[in-house]
């Protein structure tokens, strides 16, 4: 599908919403609308979209013939069930979310007003509108919808710059978890590393800098050679002495946060046997070392 004549509204002038409509109004897409909470936000949008701007989420609605709702999680369907109630939809309209943790549930509303319903979810990490122009293209994205819209959800992805990838409702927890994982859980875990060497009395920033390259480089070797063969370190070699100081380092120095070392370590001994660089003994004995720190 190329550009659509499908008018376009943007319900929730956020990151998001606001550069989807950007990215796509500089691709001929009409976005007629932006619909937002604060005036903040709408100011904001107006610096990077043209079209009608309101507080009032049914009004923009109505002018649409393709309803996004880009407001934050919690408020998908309320917002979608206020349009509903206050008429905003009928049997022509296209609704679409774009989070990647709720199901198109969460569209019910439009839909038992005739609208075809979907979702389009970029698997990405936006702390800004700005950002997100720029990370949008070449991201993929997530896409659960209606077959008969599938084909229009696929043209936005592509308008975008991005690329689709279908997923099921009933797949979209665990979909969504993964990606938490990978982005959210990886920040998580630099901070414990940083946490790490700043009880050794390095500053959190130096800490950073002192792990960047290392980050860096990992993320490379991922890259170019998949997870589990950028394996490296004690676990992947089967050194068991390095483990065991860094056990006995942990419950003498710092034992709250020894729980969540085993754990991943309990994780990164499977891959390092899947990577085939230590045996299945070698891999029994280090989980089971890991165990016993968790559990001491
Ligand atoms: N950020 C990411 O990394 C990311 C990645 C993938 C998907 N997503 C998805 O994108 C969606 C938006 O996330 P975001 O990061 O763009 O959030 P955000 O920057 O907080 O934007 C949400 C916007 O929704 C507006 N809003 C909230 N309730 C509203 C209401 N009742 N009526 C009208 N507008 C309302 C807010 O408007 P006001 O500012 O006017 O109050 C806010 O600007 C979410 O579904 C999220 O899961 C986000």
């Amino acid at each position: 599908m190329e550009k659509t004549s499908k008018t376009f509204a943007i319900i929730g002038a956020g990151k998001v919403g606001t550069a989807i409509g950007h990215i796509l109004q500089e691709k001929g897409f009409n976005i007629v609308a932006v619909a937002s909470r604060s005036q903040e936000s709408l100011d904001r949008a107006r610096e990077f979209i043209s079209g009608f701007k309101t507080h009032d989420v049914t009004k923009a609605a109505r002018l649409a013939d393709v309803v996004t709702i880009t407001t934050n999680d919690d408020q998908v369907e309320p917002v979608c069930k206020k349009i509903a109630q206050e008429g905003g939809f009928n049997s022509e309209d296209i609704v679409f979310h774009v989070s990647g943790a709720l199901s198109t549930n969460a569209l019910n509303a439009a839909k038992k007003n005739g609208a075809k319903v979907g979702s389009i979810h970029p698997l990405q990490s936006f702390a800004t509108v700005e950002g997100a122009i720029c990370q949008l293209p070449g991201s993929v994205f997530g896409i659960t919808a209606e077959e008969d819209i599938l084909p229009l959800a696929r043209g936005i992805v592509k308008a975008l710059g991005g690329t689709a990838v279908v997923v099921k409702d009933e797949d979209k927890p665990l979909y969504h978890a993964a990606a938490c994982v990978a982005s959210n859980y990886f920040v998580g875990l630099i901070h414990f590393a940083q946490s790490i060497y700043e009880g050794l009395g390095v500053s959190r920033e130096v800490a950073l800098k002192a792990l960047l390259p290392l980050i860096k480089g990992t993320l490379a070797n991922i890259e170019s050679q998949g997870s589990t063969r950028a394996l490296t370190g004690p676990i992947a070699r089967g050194d068991v002495v390095p483990v065991k100081q860094h056990l006995d380092a942990f419950g003498s120095k710092i034992p709250e946060k020894k729980k969540l070392y085993c754990e991943l370590g309990k994780y990164t001994t499977l891959v390092a046997l899947e990577k085939g660089t230590i045996s299945e003994d070698k891999q029994r004995e280090l989980y089971r070392l890991l165990e016993g720190g968790c559990i001491e």
